[in-house]
């Protein structure tokens, strides 16, 4: 396994619309296992293939549950060639992306999810997500489709730029960098 360079918001890779994964094969299980220790490694929920420089249909996410108000991190799903089945409600997010690093915005995503796809072992599956999870997939998704997530916005002036990484926090940490916390880069 190895850790991948991710590229960067004005890379084309990026705005391309990726393509069908043709066969699952060792090469794919490598990219995959490779794109899991990646997403470890940046601390991200998510990471999809055009990310890494491969334009396919592919993306790995971590599932997280809210518990009392924490996010707590579970299951690593990948998902291959997906498709969404269907979505409902609405929840104002703020994201960002490895591929924008120090970055983020606020807008509005369906609040869940149902995808479909093939998992790694090529079987056909199905993901239901609310929440947090469900804007995790979205995320990933509009990356296979050449969207980044600060086209969701009416205009790059609303992204925000976090505090730099490695600054000593102040005592009184405001509500609102509590939350860049736990939407981290998502992915
Ligand atoms: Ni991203």
């Amino acid at each position: 396994m190895a850790v991948l360079p991710i590229i960067k918001a004005d890379n084309p890779i990026l705005r391309q619309k990726a393509k069908r994964v043709p066969r699952i094969d060792a090469r794919i299980q490598k990219l995959i296992d490779d794109m899991i220790e990646t997403m470890h490694a940046a601390n991200g929920v998510g990471l999809a293939a055009p990310q890494v420089g491969v334009s396919l249909r592919l993306f790995v996410v971590q599932e997280y549950r809210e518990e009392d108000d924490q996010l707590v991190p579970g299951k690593i799903f990948t998902l291959i060639n997906p498709e969404v089945v269907k979505t409902s409600g609405e929840q104002e997010v703020e994201e960002g992306c490895l591929s924008l690093p120090g970055y983020v915005g606020r807008f509005s995503r369906a609040n869940t999810i149902t995808v479909k796809g093939l998992n790694r072992e090529g079987k056909p599956t199905r993901i239901k997500a609310e929440g947090f999870f469900a804007e995790a997939i979205q995320h990933e998704i509009d990356h296979l489709n050449g969207i980044l997530f600060f086209d969701h916005l009416p205009s790059l002036d609303q992204l925000r730029q976090l505090r730099p990484k490695g600054k000593i926090a102040e005592p009184d940490v405001p509500n609102d960098d509590i939350m860049g916390e736990r939407h981290p880069q998502s992915s």
